[in-house]
C-alpha cells in the first residue's frame, strides 16, 4: 500500500510515444532506451532492415521487405525506479490512423528530429495530434554526430514550425568529427561522447575544459553557449505539461549518447498518468477501481501464439489477473484471466498492472478498439478516433467459393483496424476503406498468409464517405431509404453515406436538411 513516502505505481509510469518523420532515428533510439532499461541484451534488435536485424514488432513480411514499421506495438521497461511504456508507432504516413490512436494512449512523446534537416514533414502532422490532445513532448535533436544545422537555427525551426516555446536543456560540444559531448545548461556539467554515464562539473562555457574538448577553437562556441544559458526561455514545467514549451536536448542515438539525459527528463519531468475523460466524468489515475480503453486490436501477433490482442491502456486502479472486468458496451462481465505485459522481444503475463499501463488481453473478438473495461460504474471513454477512409476499394476474390471466409476475414482485419469494412446496403460485396494505399498491401499479404485468401482490389464507384447522423431519428431513416445505393454501415451498424466525388459529397450535404456527416468518428 503507499504511504506518504512510497509513490503510488500509477505515479511511476511514464507512457509514451516516439514521434518523428522516417529516418530521423527512432528506431535506434527506441534501441538504446531499451538497452538502459535491459529490456534488450543487444542494440539493433528492434527493427529489420532489409532482414539484418530482428524485432518484436517485425512479424510481418512486408515489414521486413520495406524497412517500414507497420504496426504499433508496446515495450515496457523499468529504469531508475519508473516504469515506462513505450508505445510504437507506425513511421509510414499511410499508417497513421493507427498512429493518432496510439497517441490517445500516452502521456508524452518524444520528437526525434535529424539535426542536419530540422522539422520535417512528418513530424508537424503528429505534433499537432500532440496538440489537440495537449500531450507534453520533449525535444531530441539527433545525429549531432553528423555535419548539422545550427542549434539556435534549429530551435528556431521547431518554435515556427510547430508554435512551441523552446528551451535548450543541453548545448553540442561541437558536431559532425567534432561532437564532443553535450553540456548540460541546468545541472552546469557535461558529458563527453563515449563516456556518458560520467559526468563533469563545471562553473560555465569558460571552464578550461572545454578548450580540450574543442582543440579548433572555443570562441564561438563559448558564444553560443553563454547565449543559451542566459538568453534562451528558461524552463518551465507547467508551460511544458500543458504543451506550451518543449525542452531540447542533443545527442547521438547511433552512438548512445544523449539517451540518458532523455530517460532522466522523462523520470523528472514528464507526466505520470493524466486524468482521462469519459462520457459522464473525468476519471483520475489514483481512483481505486480499475478503468481502461482498448486503443488497438491486434491478431496473430505472434505465429506460435494464433490469437488476437487487445491492447488495453489501464487508466485508474489495479488490473490484476483473475480479476472479472465488465466490457461496458456489452455489458458482460470479461475475465481477465492471462492479461500479459510486452517487452522487446517477449511477453510475460501481468500478474497487476497500474494507470498507465498497457497490456495485452488475448480474447476472440470480443474485444473491440473504444471499447472500455471497469470493475467500477459505466462509463465510458471517449477520444479513440475513427477517421473516414480516403480510397474504397472493392476486395475480389480469386476463388469465388471462398465468399463466406472472406467475409469473415474482412471482419476480423476491421475489428483490429486494419482497413474499415463497409457493408453496402443493397447488398452488393463489402467495401475496404483505408487512409494510405500501403493498407492495402497490408490487407492483401494478411489475407494470403494467414487465410489463405488471394485477393486483389477493383475500383469502387465510391471515393468519399461519412458518417451521418441526426437528431430525429425519422429524417435519418429518410435519408437512409433515399440513398439506398450509396449507403452502407461500418462495422458497428453506423449508417455511412457514400460518394463517388467530394463534389457530389459537397452537393449532397447542402442538401440534406437535419443530416449531419462527419469525417471523423468516435468508437462507441
Ligand atoms: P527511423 O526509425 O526514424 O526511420 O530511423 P532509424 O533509427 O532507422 O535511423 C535511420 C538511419 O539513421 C539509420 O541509418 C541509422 O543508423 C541512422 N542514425 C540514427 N541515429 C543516428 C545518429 O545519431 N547518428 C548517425 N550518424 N546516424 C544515425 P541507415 O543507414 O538508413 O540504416 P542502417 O543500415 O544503419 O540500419
Amino acid at each position: 500500500m503507499a504511504n506518504d513516502t512510497t509513490p503510488s505505481p500509477a505515479s511511476r509510469r511514464r507512457t509514451f510515444a516516439i514521434i518523428s518523420h522516417p529516418d530521423a532515428g527512432k528506431t535506434t533510439l527506441t534501441e538504446k532506451l531499451l538497452l538502459f532499461g535491459g529490456a534488450i541484451q543487444l542494440a539493433g534488435e528492434v527493427k529489420a532492415k532489409q532482414g539484418r536485424r530482428q524485432t518484436s514488432s517485425d512479424w510481418m513480411a512486408i515489414e521486413r521487405q520495406r524497412g517500414i514499421s507497420v504496426v504499433t506495438s508496446v515495450m515496457t521497461f523499468e529504469y531508475g525506479g519508473c516504469v515506462f511504456n513505450l508505445l510504437d508507432t507506425p513511421g509510414h504516413e499511410d499508417f497513421s490512423e493507427d498512429t493518432y490512436r496510439t497517441l490517445t494512449a500516452v502521456d508524452s512523446a518524444i520528437m526525434v528530429i535529424d539535426g542536419a534537416k530540422g522539422v520535417e514533414d512528418r513530424t508537424r502532422k503528429l505534433v499537432e495530434v500532440c496538440r489537440l490532445r495537449d500531450i507534453p513532448i520533449i525535444t531530441f535533436v539527433n545525429k549531432m554526430d553528423r555535419e548539422s544545422r545550427d542549434p539556435f537555427d534549429l530551435m528556431d525551426d521547431v518554435e515556427k514550425a510547430l508554435a512551441i516555446d523552446t528551451t535548450p536543456m543541453t548545448w553540442p560540444i561541437g558536431q559532425g568529427r567534432e561532437f564532443a559531448g553535450t553540456y548540460d545548461l541546468v545541472h552546469n556539467h557535461i558529458r563527453r561522447i563515449d563516456h556518458d554515464d560520467d559526468v563533469i562539473k563545471v562553473n560555465g562555457p569558460e571552464a578550461a575544459v572545454f578548450d580540450e574538448l574543442l582543440p579548433n577553437g572555443t570562441d564561438d562556441w563559448r558564444e553560443s553557449a553563454l547565449l543559451a544559458k542566459e538568453g534562451a526561455k528558461p524552463f518551465d514545467l507547467t508551460s511544458y505539461r500543458e504543451g506550451h514549451l518543449t525542452p531540447v536536448y542533443f545527442g547521438s542515438a547511433l552512438r548512445n549518447f544523449g539517451v540518458r539525459d532523455l530517460i532522466d527528463a522523462l523520470i523528472a519531468y514528464a507526466p505520470a498518468p493524466r486524468a482521462q475523460v469519459a462520457d459522464s466524468r473525468t476519471v483520475l489515475a489514483d481512483e481505486p477501481r480499475m478503468t481502461g480503453f482498448v486503443f488497438k486490436i491486434q491478431a496473430n501477433m505472434d505465429p506460435n501464439h494464433r490469437d488476437r490482442i487487445a491492447f488495453l491502456r489501464v487508466c485508474s486502479g489495479k488490473l490484476s489477473r483473475g480479476m472479472k472486468a465488465r466490457l461496458v458496451r456489452t455489458g458482460k462481465p470479461m475475465p481477465l484471466n492471462a492479461p500479459q505485459f510486452f517487452f522487446a522481444q517477449d511477453r510475460q503475463l501481468a500478474e497487476e498492472a497500474y494507470a498507465g499501463d498497457i497490456v495485452g488481453i488475448p480474447n476472440h473478438g470480443t474485444l473491440r478498439i473504444g471499447d472500455t473495461l471497469t470493475d467500477g460504474e459505466d462509463i465510458v471513454f471517449k477520444g479513440v478516433p475513427s477517421f473516414a477512409p480516403e480510397q474504397l476499394r472493392r476486395v475480389k476474390l480469386k476463388d469465388a467459393m471462398k465468399a463466406k471466409k472472406l467475409r469473415e476475414a474482412l471482419q476480423q482485419m476491421g475489428e483490429e483496424g486494419v482497413v474499415q469494412l463497409f457493408v453496402p446496403n443493397d447488398g452488393s460485396p463489402a467495401i475496404v476503406g483505408v487512409v494510405g494505399a500501403l493498407q492495402l498491401d497490408v490487407l492483401k499479404e494478411r489475407l494470403a498468409a494467414e487465410y489463405t485468401l488471394p485477393v486483389d482490389f477493383d475500383p469502387c464507384q465510391f471515393s468519399v464517405c461519412r458518417w451521418i447522423s441526426s437528431d430525429d431519428e425519422r429524417v435519418l431513416d429518410a435519408f437512409i431509404e433515399s440513398h439506398g445505393s450509396s449507403m452502407a454501415r461500418d462495422l458497428d451498424g453506423a449508417p455511412v453515406y457514400m460518394a463517388s466525388s467530394a463534389f457530389s459529397l459537397r452537393y449532397e450535404e447542402e442538401r440534406a436538411a437535419g443530416i449531419t456527416f462527419s469525417a471523423v468518428k468516435d468508437y462507441q
